[in-house]
């Protein structure tokens, strides 16, 4: 298993050995390889928070 995975796997056991019944995490919409990570592990998306931007000038 990649660092990634593994080091989200054994957060999750952790927090379950803890007794914590759910998990939130966040993702960057652009951050594909994350996003798959992260759905790989039963993460669903849900609506949140838009970053957004404007120039001044
Ligand atoms: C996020 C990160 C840690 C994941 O590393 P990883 O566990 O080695 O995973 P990979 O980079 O292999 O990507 C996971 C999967 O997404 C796929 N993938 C990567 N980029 C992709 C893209 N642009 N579109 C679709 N799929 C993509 C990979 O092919 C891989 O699939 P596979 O396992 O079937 O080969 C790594 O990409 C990284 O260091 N990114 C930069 C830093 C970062 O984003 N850190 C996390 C901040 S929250």
């Amino acid at each position: 298993m990649k660092l990634a995975p593994a080091l989200k796997v054994e957060g999750i056991r952790r927090a379950r050995s803890a007794g914590f019944s759910k998990m939130i995490t966040n993702n960057l919409s652009v951050n594909a390889p994350m996003l798959i990570v992260n759905r790989r592990l039963g993460f669903e998306a849900r609506p949140g928070l838009w970053v957004m931007h404007r120039t001044l000038a």
